[in-house]
Order: C-alpha cells, then sequence, then structure tokens
C-alpha cells in the first residue's frame, strides 16, 4: 500500500483569495471531506465549531486551517503554510499563502514549485481586482493550471446566471494568461457542494467537482521531468580521502557512473558515488539531498552546478528578468543587491528598468523605478557570472530572490527571461602602462576623497582648499562636484532616489576611470545613500577610496543656508530635499570623521592631506 501510495503523483497546490472569499473554508472542506483530518482534530474541531464556529450548531471547517494563523499571531514566523492531503488517485500538497498586504511576496514563495491554483472568488462580489490581480500573478510565476472557484454559491440560491456571467467575465479576462485551460466550478464550502461530492442542489452544473478536477488533472510533463541539475552548496572535505559536493537535486536524476558537466568551467567529470546520510545510491532523484563524490580533482566550489554534459545551464553574467518588488523603499536601478539563487549568491544591479507590467491590465509602462508588489522587466548585470536556466524552462534554477546589502531584508524575486550577451568585441582595454609605472611617473599612487554630508555641510568649502593643498604640493588632482557634474553629465538627472542612485553611481564610475589615469580624485556630493557609496568603495582598488564624513548637523546646515533652499525646502516649495524630507543614512565607518562646527576648513583640509600622504599616497 505505501509503495503504491509514493508511486503516485504529487500534485503542489497554490490557493489563492482572501479570507473572506472562504479560503481556509474550502481548503478545510476539502481537507475533512476527505477523511484527512486525524481524530484528535476532530474532536477539537467540534469543540472548537460550538464555542467559536460561525456555522451554528454545524462544523465549522475553516477553524482545521485557521488554528494555523494563531502561531502566525504568536510570531512563530511561517511564510507559507503547507497542508497535506492525499486520496487513493493522488497526493496533494497545499500552500497556504495568508495575508492581505504580503500576498505578492508570499504567492511567490508559494509558487516556485506549484503546479496548480486555486483561484476563490465570492459569487456575490464576482470578480475582484484582487482576483484578476492573483490571476496575472499566477501567470508571471510560470502556473499554467489553474482553476476559478466560485464559492458561497449557497448565497446566490444556486443561481446559474451568477455563476455564468462571472465564468464568461474569466474567460474573457484569462484569455491573455497563457493559462492551459479555463476551468471554473461552483462551490459551496461552506456545506459541502462540489468540493469533494457532487451538489444536489446545482443540478445545473454537469462538470467535476474540485476534488476530481485535482484528482484528474493533467500536469504538464515539462515540468515533471526535467534535466539534472545540481546546485552545489557545499564542498565536504572531512578529511584528505573524501572530497564531495553537498547539495539538493533541484531536478532531474543522476546514477553513479554518469558523466557531469561543471557548468562554470565546463570541464567533465564522472559520479563515482552517490552518498547520503543513509548510505550510498545508486541513483538520486529530484528533491533529495545527496553528496557527489566525482572520479577527478576538478575545480568545483559552491555556487556551481552540475549537469549533464549534453543539456546543460547557461552561465553568464547579464540577463534579462521579470522581477516582483516587495519593499517598502522601491527597486533602484543601479543599487546594488544581493542577488540569490538556489546556491550562489553575488552583487548584482539592475543596468535598465525596461518596464514596469502594470497588473491586472498587464499593460507596460515606461517607469524609473519600482514600488512594492510591483512587477518589472529589468536588465541585470553581475559582478561574476552564475549559473542558471531560464525560468521557463527550469523554476528552482531560473529563480532568484534580491536581498538589500545592509538591511539584509528579501526586497524582490525574480524570475530569468534569457541571458544577454556582452558585446564580445568589447575587451577591456588592455593597460600596458601599468598602475605602478604610472605612479612613478605623477609621483604618488591615485586616490579618490569622498566627501559626504547634507547640502551646506561645508563639502565644497573643504574640498576646494584640500584640492589647493594638494595642488601645492605638486599632486595630480581633480575636483568632482555637483557644480561641474550635474551641470553636464548628469543635466538629465533631479533629486528623487532613483536620480541620486544614478548621480552617484556615473561620479563613482567617472571617478574610477579617473584614478586609472593616476589622478586624485575629490569628490564632493551629499551622495546620501549607504549603498552607492559601498558601490564606489567596490569600484577603487583597495585602500584607495578614503571617505570622509562632513558631519554639520542639520540645525547648522539650515542655519547656514548659504544658497537659501532649505527655507524653501521647508516651506515646501522644494521636494525631496536631504534632511528636511530626503533621507541622509550617514557613514558607520567613514577614514575621516570631521565637524565643521569646531573646526576651520582648512584645518580639516589639512588633515585629510595628511591622512592621505601617510596612508594611500606613498609610490
Ligand atoms: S546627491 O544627493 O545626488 O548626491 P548632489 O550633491 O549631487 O546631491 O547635489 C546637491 C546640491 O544640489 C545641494 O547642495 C543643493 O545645492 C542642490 N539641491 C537642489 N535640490 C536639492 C534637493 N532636493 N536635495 C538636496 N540638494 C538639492
Amino acid at each position: 500500500m505505501n509503495d503504491q501510495r509514493s508511486d503516485m503523483t504529487l500534485l503542489r497546490l497554490l490557493t489563492c483569495g482572501s479570507v473572506d472569499d472562504g479560503k481556509s473554508t474550502l481548503v478545510g472542506r476539502l481537507l475533512y471531506d476527505t477523511g484527512n483530518v486525524h481524530d484528535d482534530q476532530l474532536a477539537t474541531l467540534k469543540s472548537d465549531s460550538q464555542r467559536y464556529g460561525t456555522n451554528g450548531k454545524d462544523l465549522d471547517v475553516a477553524l482545521l486551517v485557521d488554528g494555523l494563523s494563531e502561531e502566525r499571531e504568536q510570531g512563530i514566523t511561517i511564510d507559507v503554510a503547507y497542508r497535506f492531503l492525499s486520496t487513493d488517485k493522488r497526493k496533494f500538497i497545499i500552500a497556504d499563502t495568508p495575508g492581505h498586504e504580503e500576498y505578492t511576496r508570499n504567492m511567490a514563495t508559494g509558487a516556485s514549485n506549484a503546479h496548480l491554483a486555486i483561484l476563490l472568488v465570492d459569487a456575490r462580489k464576482g470578480l475582484t481586482t484582487q482576483t484578476l490581480r492573483h490571476a496575472c500573478i499566477t501567470s508571471l510565476l510560470g502556473i499554467k493550471n489553474v482553476v476559478l472557484t466560485i464559492n458561497k454559491m449557497d448565497a446566490v440560491n444556486f443561481d446559474e446566471a451568477i455563476f455564468e456571467r462571472i465564468a464568461q467575465e474569466y474567460a474573457a479576462f484569462s484569455k491573455q494568461l497563457n493559462f492551459s485551460e479555463v476551468v471554473t466550478i461552483p462551490v459551496s464550502a461552506r456545506d459541502g457542494d462540489n468540493v469533494v461530492m457532487t451538489s444536489e442542489r446545482m443540478p445545473w452544473y454537469s462538470g467535476l467537482t474540485l476534488l476530481e478536477h485535482l484528482e484528474s488533472v493533467s500536469i504538464d510533463n515539462e515540468q515533471l521531468e526535467k534535466p539534472f541539475r545540481f546546485p552545489v552548496q557545499l564542498v565536504c572535505r572531512p578529511n584528505m580521502h573524501f572530497r564531495g559536493f553537498a547539495g539538493q537535486i533541484a531536478s532531474g536524476t543522476i546514477r553513479a557512473g554518469e558523466t557531469v558537466r561543471i557548468a562554470k568551467s565546463g570541464m567533465q567529470s564522472t559520479v563515482k558515488e552517490i552518498v547520503t546520510m543513509d548510505g550510498v545510491l545508486q541513483e538520486a532523484r529530484e528533491g533529495q539531498a545527496v553528496t557527489l563524490v566525482l572520479s577527478d580533482q576538478v575545480d568545483v566550489s559552491r555556487g556551481n552546478m552540475l549537469s549533464h554534459p549534453d543539456d546543460c545551464p547557461t552561465v553568464a553574467d547579464q540577463f534579462q528578468a521579470h522581477v516582483i518588488w516587495f519593499d517598502e523603499h522601491p527597486m533602484l536601478p543601479g543599487r546594488h543587491y544581493i542577488l540569490q539563487t538556489e546556491c550562489d549568491a553575488i552583487t548584482a544591479t539592475v543596468s535598465t528598468l525596461k518596464y514596469k507590467i502594470d497588473i491586472p491590465s498587464l499593460t507596460r509602462a515606461a517607469s524609473a523605478t519600482l514600488s512594492k508588489n510591483e512587477f518589472g522587466v529589468c536588465n541585470f548585470s553581475l559582478r561574476a557570472k552564475i549559473a542558471f536556466d531560464s525560468y521557463q524552462k527550469n523554476r528552482k534554477t531560473g529563480a532568484f530572490i534580491l536581498i538589500d546589502q545592509f538591511s539584509n531584508r528579501t526586497v524582490g524575486a525574480g524570475m530569468i527571461d534569457f541571458q544577454l550577451r556582452r558585446a564580445e568585441n568589447i575587451h577591456w582595454q588592455k593597460l600596458d602602462i601599468s598602475r605602478s609605472s604610472r605612479a612613478q611617473l605623477m609621483g604618488h599612487k591615485p586616490a579618490v576623497v569622498w566627501l559626504t554630508g547634507l547640502s551646506g555641510s561645508g563639502k565644497s568649502t573643504i574640498a576646494n582648499q584640500l584640492e589647493r593643498l594638494l595642488h601645492a604640493q605638486g599632486k595630480h588632482t581633480i575636483l568632482l562636484d555637483g557644480d561641474n557634474v550635474r551641470t553636464g553629465l548628469n543635466r538629465d538627472l533631479g533629486f528623487t532616489e532613483a536620480d541620486r542612485v544614478e548621480n552617484v553611481r556615473r561620479v563613482a564610475e567617472v571617478a574610477k576611470l579617473m584614478t586609472d589615469a593616476g589622478l586624485i580624485v575629490i569628490v564632493a556630493f551629499i551622495s546620501p545613500f549607504k549603498s552607492e557609496r559601498q558601490l564606489a568603495r567596490d569600484l577603487m582598488e583597495p585602500g584607495e577610496f578614503v571617505e570622509v564624513f562632513i558631519d554639520t548637523p542639520l540645525d547648522e546646515c539650515i542655519r547656514r543656508d548659504p544658497k537659501g533652499l532649505y527655507k524653501k525646502a521647508l516651506a515646501g516649495e522644494i521636494l525631496n530635499f536631504t534632511g528636511v524630507d530626503s533621507v541622509y543614512e550617514p557613514p558607520e565607518h567613514p577614514q575621516i570623521h570631521v565637524n565643521t562646527v569646531e573646526q576651520r576648513a582648512d584645518y580639516i583640509a589639512l588633515e585629510i592631506s595628511q591622512y592621505l600622504n601617510d596612508n594611500v599616497l606613498h609610490v
């Protein structure tokens, strides 16, 4: 019996809809009417139904499901709750993705391996914008099988016309969504009509019950049998004689003796052994955690991927992807995020936000940023190559999440469309002249002195003094500040968050080129965000970037107000003004921290020049 069961196909379901639509009741009803409720749960259900139920003396099956939400309220973090159900035809795993606010995040998490989505609507309300949003998101997440379940038919007198109207509206809407078929089922989850048992109260409906549909729907074969992918999570080297690569098989199967290809190097080897907690296996398949021992000494580290030689993942550092944004802070092209795949994590930037996808109209719109719960199509540029598949080909190896590098929050999720090729004929200019020979000629090494602080803090004054001082010492310098950059190169940028990110990114790139030329680059920009200052630091050689925090309190800047801008900003005449209605993130560990209230600008300039001479410039 057990063996037979383990061979049955498994269907992973995602339920979308709100509590008001009867989601818990529907899932509870499925569990209850299929006998998937333990005796002890049943006893609790009976007594809870009397106490808390909304169904009079009857059982309130929603309580079977809602029990878990209490755990959630107690602070146990469950992003997605899974429920298990089995009948003699199939096994099911239902991912319950609760929460109104966070539903996009939860859906994205729950959908990563779902075969089918149940979209729930209340017959009295019909299709709501939220239903249409859920349908769109489901489609964008690559789920092809969707069942529209029209609930609470008892509340509309089992009216066929109402069912027909909603079903037709849905059919019309879903034409654009790439679903494999349009299925609509009228149910009453509370009473059980057409959930597991055929309803006698809706004789006009001759289709399958929800369970019959779930038991018989054919799942895309492509989704079941995919090529072998083994993302390496860990290199195991417990002693000199053993070296294995540990991870979870993302898709496909592997047998001992088979040839594998290592994605990033293109090298091949043979699987000598498949080791697991339960001993050595001849064969392992999707979902199993194994350690593979190869017969050759090959270079494989965490983040690499093994496949069969005839069907390999792509290896690239640029690609296009669909992105869902979760975070309160918008996505900003040009900013560094940590892009995390099944096994790899790497810094990446959105090089272009190509367009935003409006949901539910699915129209495209140009945009500078993505806000919370918005979808967009972006080009990504990664710090190094990673191994991946397109999401369409493989939902596991084609998906990633984006993490904010300072807060560690997951801020978005992505689905890779395809690799973008760098123009292969553009190579880095080969620097025949070495940095050290340039430094010899200049008489000093290059450096970037990055002054950051509020408007009116004194950055430009100090920068000017510093440049004069260094010049007098015979050093080669250049000063970049708003005056010479915002009027030329960055003339197209304003002061929104997205524009400031781009402003600082460009300045960092220019500063980088100038250090290649051997110059001491003095940068004086508010540069309010930690992320972009980090980006600038990362571009330079180690030790070359000197961050100077011009720490003048806001009150003092307002008092000085050299350009009269604070006055206007405080009066609401200028928007997004740093310190007034736009944030300034102070550096945590600047190389130099100065106080312009207590110290004069020329002394500060002297202190900076001394730091440079002592630590950076010496050839
Ligand atoms: S940054 O934030 O993108 O680094 P940047 O240093 O280039 O700013 O420009 C700041 C200068 O632009 C300020 O000193 C001020 O003179 C002027 N400015 C005009 N509007 C704003 C604004 N909304 N916020 C801050 N500075 C502004």
